[in-house]
């Protein structure tokens, strides 16, 4: 047997054993919840909710991402990645929501897929505005 023959052998022989089951586990294709029974308000004059006066804003609230989509759009996605669990973020230069675990990548208004290992998209909430106040819900 020569080495490359060896090499083969043992890599058959051990190479699934060799990887962690948390590994495998990751790349199952396992759903995670969104946040169901959705209903709170965010007073956009608050000073923890300041990032949503501009466009490209955004914030975490609720298990919920919130972006200022565009000068009269607010959208409020699910903020849990349906690959694997991970906490999302949005990345106003490409508008797209990114996961940093695997590289997934979202629609910023839709909530839908754009690459990566996500199974599917992200849950979006209805938002709307009266005043300065924005009112999520399922
Ligand atoms: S957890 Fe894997 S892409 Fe988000």
């Amino acid at each position: 047997m020569d080495r490359k023959d060896f090499l083969k052998s043992t890599f058959a022989m051990c190479g699934l054993a060799a990887i962690p089951t948390g590994i495998l586990q990751s790349c199952s294709k396992q759903s995670y919840a969104a946040p169901s029974n959705v209903n709170f308000t965010i007073d956009l004059s608050q000073a923890s909710n300041a990032a949503l006066n501009s466009v490209g804003g955004y914030i975490l609230s609720n298990g919920l991402i919130i972006t200022r989509y565009n000068a009269t759009t607010f959208t409020a996605l699910s903020a849990t990645c349906t690959h694997n669990g991970c906490t999302v973020y949005y990345n106003p230069t490409s508008m797209a929501i990114t996961c940093p675990c695997h590289g997934g990548t979202f629609d910023a208004n839709t909530g839908n897929v754009l690459g990566g290992p996500p199974p599917s998209g992200l849950t979006k909430y209805s938002v709307s505005k009266s005043g300065t106040i924005l009112t999520i819900k399922s």
